[in-house]
């Protein structure tokens, strides 16, 4: 059975437990070393095919995560996987170092291609063999779609000691106001996700199972089971869902049901599953 996680950053779920509880695995949203308030508001729009976002990693710091959302996340009984981000390879290495020994983390996922902050200098190599020397846990690294050869950097990560890759993140996009002609968001480009990336995903997903050799996450607009299959089909081993569950909270049940089901349906954009959705 196709194990299904959330996508990092689209589920909080100590404020909605009930919807972690259906997920095989539970995502953070990226931790980076120190506290972070994100970008300024508005940092959300609703586009066609999708959404664009620069929420700009919101998140408590590294420290007040391992004290605090750790234990309860733990308390979930899910295995939790934890989203690691930051601005150099010392950033890495010290979150990773920092979560080695907690018994609460299955698996270190590297952010390494967030569209909404500034990027570390070093390669998206480079910072995996840092946090890869720092931590004995399972490394996945999570590559952008935004990259003229991502096979090229799936064998430089995994040369570099990466376990598996979750594949993708965000592409850049940007939304105009109409009355202004001004962008929507304060930041003005955001990160693009939701159905429009499907193809994107499948794209980048096919060129690196063909290029390396270790399991992959496979996420980037997937609102069915038939999409899941797609997916698996270009060569994931699970599958995460973002977008999706902003309106569908009971998405990951309701896939592995379709997926039982082997139910070929025809996928739906956000818009219509919104307008369809049962409040949970
Ligand atoms: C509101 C929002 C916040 C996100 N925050 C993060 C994040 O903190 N770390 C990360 O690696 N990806 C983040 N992502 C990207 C998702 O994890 C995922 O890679 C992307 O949205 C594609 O999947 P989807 O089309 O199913 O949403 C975020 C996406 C959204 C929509």
């Amino acid at each position: 059975m196709t194990a299904i996680l959330n996508a990092s950053g689209c589920l909080d779920a100590l404020v909605a437990p009930d919807i972690a509880r259906q997920l095989d695995a539970f995502v953070t949203k990226t931790v980076t070393p120190l506290p972070r308030e994100g970008n300024p508001p508005p940092r959300i729009a609703e586009v066609d095919g999708g959404m664009l976002n620069s929420i700009g990693l919101q998140n408590p710091g590294i420290e007040a995560f391992v004290a605090s959302t750790l234990p309860r996340l733990a308390g979930l009984s899910v295995p939790v996987w934890v989203s690691v981000g930051g601005f150099s390879a010392a950033d890495y290495a010290g979150s990773c170092e920092r979560l080695d020994d907690s018994d609460a983390v299955a698996v270190i996922e590297l952010n390494l291609s967030c569209p909404n902050v500034e990027e570390a200098p070093e390669t998206a190599a480079e910072l995996v063999a840092a946090a890869r020397a720092a931590t004995t846990k399972p490394l996945y690294a999570k590559l952008s779609p935004a990259t003229w050869d991502i096979a090229e950097s799936a064998r430089a990560v995994v040369d570099a000691g990466a376990d598996g890759l979750s594949l993708i993140n965000t592409i850049r996009g940007l939304a105009l106001d109409p009355a202004t002609g001004r962008p929507t968001l304060a930041r003005g480009a955001g990160g693009y996700s939701g159905p429009a990336l499907r193809p994107i995903a499948l794209a980048c997903i096919w060129a690196c199972a063909n290029a390396v050799d270790v399991p992959i996450v496979g996420m980037g607009g997937i609102t069915s089971g038939a999409d899941a299959r797609d997916v698996v089909a270009a060569g994931a081993s699970s599958i995460a869902l973002g977008t999706v569950l902003f309106a569908d909270p009971w998405a990951p049940a309701r896939l592995r049901d379709e997926l039982a089901a082997g139910d070929t349906t025809p996928t739906q954009s956000v818009r219509e599953m919104r307008a369809n959705s049962v409040a949970p």
